[in-house]
């Protein structure tokens, strides 16, 4: 068994080899992901993805944890960081702290991500400082979406790009190990890029980024409703499942199954 990637091996890919995430919540997928993915994301986006919630605010650090061990038990090679959920650490730093630490102790998981740029660089620092691994996630922040007024991409104007520049200027400086750039316009995703020490992952954040990170049900076409322009499907899943659950359907509905290979004591005739 090889020995699982670490924190430090992640910040190294800068400038270098790109940086393969993609999100998990489950064992099973965890496992079959654990060979391709560098850095698995445990992300809150779970409470959109697996539960149904029209935003990632409900989700809770108890979700963050159990996915988290879901995930622990399904990988032995990936590195994987678990996010913060909205409500867990945005009030200070201390209180960052207590959910960080629950996270790593309870599951196993090397690093925590939390949303937020010049306003978290203190509780980055003081998480790093303290032996949490912090993953910044900056640019479009999910669990900003009622200030922000809804899901857009961001550093198109002026004011929104100088912004976006103190706020990855101030997560580097603070110590994450890593930063997610969200919903980035390509030309300011590749100057933060060169702009900063720590490795930037993008997510609709432009190839100019030192990794790439997709929510896994979205790369797997299990989650059909509604697919962001940034998302690239590799499968259709969701088509396969519904074609199976109609084949079992109509197999029950026709006494076609079970089959007397799936039957206990079946009297062979002769
Ligand atoms: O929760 C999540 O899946 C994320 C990624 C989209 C970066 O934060
Ligand atoms: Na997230």
């Amino acid at each position: 068994s090889t020995r699982r990637i670490g924190v430090p091996e992640i910040t190294a890919r800068k400038g270098g080899q790109p940086i393969v995430s993609l999100t998990a919540y489950t064992t099973p997928v965890a496992r079959l992901i654990d060979a391709h993915a560098d850095l698995i994301l445990v992300g809150d986006s779970v409470g959109m993805v697996l539960y149904g919630m029209p935003t990632t605010l409900p989700v809770t650090l108890e979700m963050m944890i159990a996915h988290g061990q879901a995930v622990m038990r399904g990988t032995r090679r990936a590195c994987v960081m678990v996010d913060l959920p909205f409500g867990s650490y945005q009030e200070s730093p201390e209180l960052a702290f207590r959910a960080a630490a629950r996270v790593l102790a309870e599951t196993g998981a090397s690093a925590v991500k939390l949303e937020g740029g010049v306003e978290m660089a203190d509780t980055i620092r003081f998480l790093v400082t303290r032996g949490v691994p912090v993953c910044g996630h900056i640019g479009l922040m999910p669990q900003s979406v009622q200030v922000a007024g809804g899901f857009r991409a961001t550093g198109r104007k002026l004011d929104e790009a100088e912004k976006l520049r103190a706020d990855a200027r101030a997560v580097d400086e603070a110590g994450a190990f890593a930063m997610v750039l969200e919903g980035v316009v390509e030309p300011l995703a590749a100057e933060i890029t060169g702009l900063v020490a720590t490795p930037t992952i993008g997510i609709g954040a432009s190839p100019h980024c030192d990794g790439q990170v997709l929510v896994s049900d979205d790369v797997f076409g299990l989650f059909a409703d509604f697919t962001p322009r940034f998302v690239k499907r590799y499968a259709e899943l969701g088509q396969q499942i519904e074609a199976a659950a109609e084949a079992y359907a109509a197999d029950v509905r026709a006494r076609r199954f079970p089959g007397p290979e799936h039957c206990f004591g079946v009297v062979k005739p002769g």
